[in-house]
This record gives C-alpha cells, sequence and structure tokens, in this order.
C-alpha cells in the first residue's frame, strides 16, 4: 500500500499535504480571510444538520450519477477551479483533471492556471468548464472565452464574488508571490519543505498559462487589484453571456435576489458559494443559504454549493436540501499537494467511496431519492 493509499479521509491529505509542501504553499491553499471565521464556519455549518436515514430500502451498489447543465456525471460533485496548481506540485493542473475523467465528472479549469487550456483540454476526454475573472483588458477576456469555446470547455464559470482579493493574512507574512521570490524567510520554511523545494528547482517554473509571460512575482492580491475589474456589473454579465454564447454559471452566490438576478440575466446555474472563506470574512456558510435559495429560485436554475465539504455526509446534505450537485477545491489540491496526480486520484476516490458507504447507510438507491426528508437541524 502506497502512502497516500494510507491516507482515510480528507484531514489525513491535508496533513500530508502540510508535511510535504512549503508553509506559504500549504498555507494558501488552507487559509482564509481576515480571522477566518467564514472558513471554520463553511465546515461547522454541516455538523449542525442531521440525517434521518431510511430502513430496509438499502443497496450497497448506489446509482451515483446525475446531470448537470446536460451533462451526464457518475457523481454528484465536480471539482471546483482553483488558482496556479503548479504552485503545489509540478503535476500542476493535469492531477485534478485526470482525477475528474477517471471519477467521470466535470472537471473546472481556472483562468489562473498553471497549465494551459488546450493543454488541459488534450488531456482527457472527460467534460470540462472553464473559469473566468474579469480583466480591465476585455480583449483578453474575449480571447479567453474563445480559446475555451475552441478547446471545447462546454460550460463557463463566471466567479464574481472577487472584485478584490480578501484580507489573507497569512499570504503577506508568508511573503507569497507568483512566482515566489525566494528570502531568508523562505529558505527557512524551505529546510522544513525538502521535497517540495526539490521538486520547484528541477521542474519548469510556476507561470499563469493562459497569460502573458510578462508579469512576474507579484502577490495575487496586487495582480488582481491591478488586472481585474471590480466594477464590472449585471448589464456587463449579460453582454458577457452573449459574447460566451452557450450555458454559464455564475458563482460566489448568497443571496437570494441575487439568484433571481442571475437567472433573469440567463445563467442557467448559480454555485452558492464564499469562495471557501477567502474573500468576505463572516459572509455564510453556502450550505446555510441553500434552503432559502432553492425557494425562491424554484426549478428554474440548477444550484451547486460549495464550502466546507470534505464527507460523502456533507454532500448528501446538500443535495438533501436542494443542491442538484456540490463542488469542493481543497480535499483535491491537499491531495496534490501531498502527493500529486496520485494524491488527487486518492482524494477523489476517497469521496467517491464515501458517498456510496453513505447513500447505502442512508436507504438510497439513486440521487434522485435524497429529498429534504432526510434532513433535519440537530435537535429538531
Ligand atoms: C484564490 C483565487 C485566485 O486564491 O481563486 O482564491
Amino acid at each position: 500500500m502506497s502512502k497516500i493509499d494510507k491516507c482515510l479521509n480528507i484531514e489525513d491529505l491535508r496533513i500530508a499535504a502540510r508535511r510535504r509542501a512549503h508553509k506559504m504553499v500549504f498555507d494558501y491553499i488552507d487559509g482564509g480571510a481576515d480571522d477566518e471565521k467564514t472558513l471554520a464556519q463553511n465546515s461547522a455549518a454541516f455538523d449542525d444538520l442531521e440525517l434521518y436515514y431510511r430502513v430496509l430500502s438499502s443497496t450497497d451498489t448506489p446509482d451515483t450519477s446525475t446531470t448537470l447543465l446536460g451533462t451526464k456525471i457518475d457523481v454528484p460533485f465536480i471539482l471546483s477551479p482553483a488558482a496556479g496548481n503548479r504552485l503545489f506540485h509540478h503535476d500542476g493542473e493535469r492531477g485534478p483533471a485526470k482525477a475528474a475523467d477517471k471519477a467521470g465528472t466535470i472537471y473546472s479549469l481556472s483562468s489562473f492556471s498553471s497549465v494551459s487550456i488546450e493543454e488541459i483540454s488534450r488531456l482527457t476526454k472527460g467534460p470540462k468548464w472553464f473559469q473566468l475573472y474579469i480583466w480591465k483588458d476585455r480583449g483578453l477576456v474575449k480571447e479567453m472565452m474563445d480559446r475555451a469555446k475552441a478547446a471545447g470547455y462546454t460550460a463557463l464559470i463566471l466567479t464574481v464574488d472577487l472584485p478584490i482579493t480578501g484580507n489573507r493574512e497569512r499570504d503577506p507574512r508568508n511573503g507569497l508571490s507568483v512566482p515566489p521570490t525566494i528570502g531568508l524567510k523562505q529558505i527557512w520554511h524551505g529546510l522544513q519543505a525538502p521535497y517540495w523545494c526539490w521538486d520547484y528547482l528541477t521542474k519548469p517554473e510556476i507561470r499563469y498559462a493562459n497569460l502573458s509571460d510578462e508579469l512576474s512575482a507579484v502577490s495575487l492580491q496586487e495582480y488582481v487589484s491591478t488586472q481585474l475589474d471590480p466594477s464590472f456589473n449585471w448589464d456587463d454579465a449579460q453582454w458577457l453571456l452573449g459574447e460566451w454564447g452557450g450555458p454559464a454559471v455564475l458563482k460566489g452566490v448568497v443571496r437570494a435576489d441575487d439568484a433571481l438576478k442571475a437567472v433573469k440575466t440567463g445563467f442557467k446555474a448559480v454555485a452558492i458559494s464564499n469562495h471557501g472563506g477567502r474573500q468576505l470574512d463572516t459572509s455564510p456558510a453556502p450550505i446555510s443559504c441553500l434552503p432559502t435559495i432553492r425557494d425562491a429560485v424554484g426549478d428554474s436554475v440548477e444550484l451547486i454549493v460549495d464550502g466546507g465539504i470534505r464527507r460523502g455526509t456533507d454532500i448528501i446534505k446538500a443535495l438533501a436540501l436542494g443542491a442538484d450537485a456540490v463542488s469542493f477545491a481543497r480535499p483535491y489540491l491537499f491531495g496534490l499537494a501531498a502527493a500529486g496526480e496520485q494524491g488527487a486520484i486518492r482524494a477523489i476516490d476517497i469521496m467517491v467511496e464515501a458517498l456510496k458507504r453513505d447513500m447505502t447507510l442512508l436507504g438510497v438507491k439513486s440521487i434522485k431519492e435524497i429529498d429534504r426528508s432526510f434532513v433535519g437541524k440537530k435537535g429538531s
């Protein structure tokens, strides 16, 4: 049994990632904004929910498949986009893209990816979505959408909870920039992460593969504040949908009125998300926003929920409260940082196995059987 296979859950992978990765890298994945209250609440909100399982209704081979924006997927979760994966391991986005393909689900590529739109497209036959931020330079926005379309990405994810970056205090403390600048502190931390350092020094340098090479060694905060457009609004979103011409997801919504505006603007799915607690601290956990948003939008739009999903029971709770699917990034990023592609695959395998086991324990044979009757507030 390989070392990574001894990791039984996502927390084990997190600990393995902390052991192997440079401190600035682990903290970039692990951290949130301000006091990290939202980061903690995203997970804690699941603890307030209990599952009312059903007896004498199980199968040991539950059907975990479903559809999302017309694409059949083998599991009711997809991989959330995440920036600069090469920083975590030289496999970069190739690792999670292959893990998604193996599980028969959608891989979402970040516009800040360290492997190009085209290379990821060629790597697997699996379904892929492309995530977009809005650059001040609209020519660049159009160019990226055209490249994604030409490369066969079937849906666009527009992330709208990052007009500027949240106040992630771990990053400036560690002196994080992309590519990393190496000073005394980084060398000191590097001595405790020899595998990461060897990997970093002997493999191609990290770069944002979809952007020009001229940008070097800036913090994410500085890059976002100089290059992205914080004044992008609903009218601009409508323009964007026209340019894209295909199905699109609005990601980063926590309010019912915003979800309704998304439907009116023409988005086919809404991702209820607070960016993993990395943006506005004290914003609510997505799982807590889900019932109100589902009640407000009815069946007019598909809902994807992320934030704090680490167990099969978390997936089931979200589906029970009205999500069409869930998504997550940290679980596979911990796997990637711990052991590259094999680690990302391990993370996804853990989630698939957990979901199957928990569906059998819950007493359902398929995803569509999971409804609100299975979930209740603690003590209710
Ligand atoms: C993040 C952005 C870039 O670091 O998605 O959260």
